[in-house]
């Protein structure tokens, strides 16, 4: 395993929409712990491939020490809504808060390339939701209602 660079905002790589995964091999697995390592390098308690510059939909979270791989992640129903700051490790220093669904159930492929269907809440559902907008080239001080904070000290977009 390897940390890997977490690229930061700015960069063009964070603004592009990651590509479906369709080869569950080696190469996947080796990414796959390579995000995990370098998110708890990080403190963090999600990651997307993009941050590490693979533009693949591949994301991983980490909440109530519940560790879970999403490849292809669609969110098929949700509801409910949550105001909560949250954070990014690609946006240093600034949390801001974001309005998500409260509850949502994904579905997506596990690294093997097996189907299967999570709901989650509150925290677990905003990661997800935070996550999954990686991989649509979405940063969450996009919607944060904190925006206008977040650019007048020099924020990047
Ligand atoms: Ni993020």
């Amino acid at each position: 395993m390897a940390i890997r660079k977490v690229i930061k905002i700015g960069d063009n790589n964070l603004r592009k929409t990651s590509k479906v995964v369709k080869d569950f091999d080696e190469d996947l697995w080796q990414l796959l712990d390579d995000m995990k390592e370098t998110m708890y390098a990080n403190d963090g308690m999600g990651l997307a491939a993009p941050q590490v510059g693979i533009l693949r939909r591949i994301v991983i979270v980490d909440v109530n020490n519940m560790f879970v791989e999403l490849i292809n992640p669609e969110i098929i129903e949700q509801e409910g809504k949550d105001i909560e700051k949250e954070g990014c490790l690609s946006v240093g220093g600034f949390k801001g808060r974001v309005e998500r669904p409260y509850k949502i159930t994904v579905k997506a492929l596990d690294r093997y390339g097996y189907p299967f269907v999570l709901t989650g809440e509150k925290w677990l559902a905003r990661c997800i939701c935070h996550e999954i907008d990686h991989l649509n080239g979405i940063i969450f001080v996009d919607k944060s209602m904190d925006k206008m904070e977040y650019l007048q000290k020099g924020g990047k977009i």
